[in-house]
This record gives structure tokens, sequence and C-alpha cells, in this order.
């Protein structure tokens, strides 16, 4: 079994993997490096995430990253106008989001309010139809082979540390409890519907699928973009 620590390094707090000390530690920067990069990069009309969601309707949403891991999707979606609360069960992961955060907020302190870790430990926790939307990307257990050819290093390190998410399918009805709006679930493509629940539409991009599911009371809180 791999074992892991958390080190402060001149770029922020970063996770090490104690069985490989060549490589570099993972840490998450918002406004540096390739995530910077995909967040300046983010635009409504291209992104399948922004669509899957409703950015492209509705502005202002406040989406629920229930699965958020290293915040790629949730900067993404912050760029393109969310107020985003992320919720991570993995501690070491959500001490580097945490840390992460703080350097965002000092650096930029306009996201304060757009991007934050969310005050409860467990979804359960989450009060029914709190957010517009819920997102979740749980870890794919059987892995997609064509993807794990290509995983750069950083993300190896990853998903050593996390592991399957052999427990995904639970996600599906909690979520569509807090969601006033819609669920929108991240797969990789020729993968079966989390929880076997066939989604109401689906936004196919190159790489992955978002399934969609509504909610019964969707246009009640919409707010239609101007
Ligand atoms: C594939 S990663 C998410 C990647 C993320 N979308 C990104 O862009 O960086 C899945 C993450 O969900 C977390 N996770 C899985 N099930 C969870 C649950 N029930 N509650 C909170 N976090 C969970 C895992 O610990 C892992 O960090």
């Amino acid at each position: 079994m791999s074992s892991f620590a958390l080190q402060q390094t001149p770029a922020g707090l970063g996770l090490v993997w104690l069985e490989q000390p060549t490589m570099k530690p993972l840490v998450i920067d918002f406004l540096g490096g390739k995530q910077a990069f995909r967040g300046q990069q983010a635009n409504l009309k291209d992104e399948a995430i922004a669509r899957a969601c409703g950015l492209h309707k509705y502005k202002n949403l406040t989406l629920l990253d229930a699965t958020a891991g290293l915040a790629r999707d949730a900067w993404v979606l912050v760029n393109l106008g969310a107020k985003v609360t992320l919720n991570e069960r993995q501690p070491m992961v959500r001490e580097l989001l945490a840390d992460a955060l703080q350097r965002l907020y000092t650096q930029a302190p306009e996201f304060t309010e757009q991007l934050r870790l969310a005050e409860f430990a467990e979804l359960a926790q989450a009060p029914a139809k709190s957010f517009d939307v819920v997102y979740l990307d749980p870890m794919y257990p059987k892995g997609d082979r064509k993807q794990k050819a290509a995983v750069k290093k950083d993300m190896q390190m990853f998903q050593q540390l996390v592991g399957a998410d052999l427990d995904a399918d639970e996600l599906l009805a909690p979520a569509l409890r807090i969601a006033r709006q819609r669920v929108v679930v991240k797969r990789p493509q020729h993968a079966d519907f989390l929880a076997q629940r066939k989604p109401d539409h689906q936004i196919i991009s190159k790489k992955h699928r978002f399934d969609v599911y509504l909610c019964a009371d969707a246009g009640d809180t919409a707010r239609v973009q101007s």
C-alpha cells in the first residue's frame, strides 16, 4: 500500500508520495500553471461542462461540487460565473483545497464568495434544495484504459491516494435531494449510468459524458441570463 504525506513547499501545501521521492509534490494552485490557464481559457460556448450545468442559460447559479478532488472542474465553473461550494471526503485532499483557497483569497479576494469549502462534512448533512446544481465526478472504478495510459504523473499520485469510489452509486439520491434545478454526473464515455438511473439528457464531449438529471421545480429557481 502506498503512503503519502503533506509537506509545506514554497508554492504551498503539497502532497508527497513517499514511495516516489523524485516526484514533485502535488500543490493545488488556482492562479498559476495549468489550472490557471484552464480557467482563463474557459468559455461558455465551448465547455460541455458549462452547458451540462446550465451556465449558458442561467446566471449566478449556486453549485455544489460534491466530489471536488483537485477542484479542476470547479475552477472552470467558477470562471464561467458559478458560485461553487466544494465538498471532499479525503482528508489530505481537503487540506490541499483549504490551503489553495487561502492563497487564492489572499491574491484574489474577489473569489472569496465565488469558491469555498462546504461547512458540512457529509452530503447527508446538506439541507434539501440548498443549491441550484449538484455536480458529481466520482472516480470511475473500472478505469478507462485509454485514459489510464495518458494519465499525467500528478493525476497518478492523486488516483493512488484516493482510490476507486466504489460507493459512487450512493451519491445520486442525496444529490437529487440537495439540488433545486439539476444534478450533473461526469462519466467516462462508455460507463454505465450512476446508480443505473437513466438521465434526462446527456452532453457528450471529446473525453467525457455529462449525464443531466433535472429536478421537478427547476423553473422556480432558475435565473435567466440577461
Ligand atoms: C475524480 S475525483 C474529482 C475530480 C474533480 N472533478 C476535479 O476536477 O479535480 C473524485 C473525488 O471525489 C471524492 N469523493 C468521492 N465520493 C465522495 C463522497 N461521497 N463525498 C465527498 N467526496 C467524495 C474523492 O475523494 C475524490 O477526491
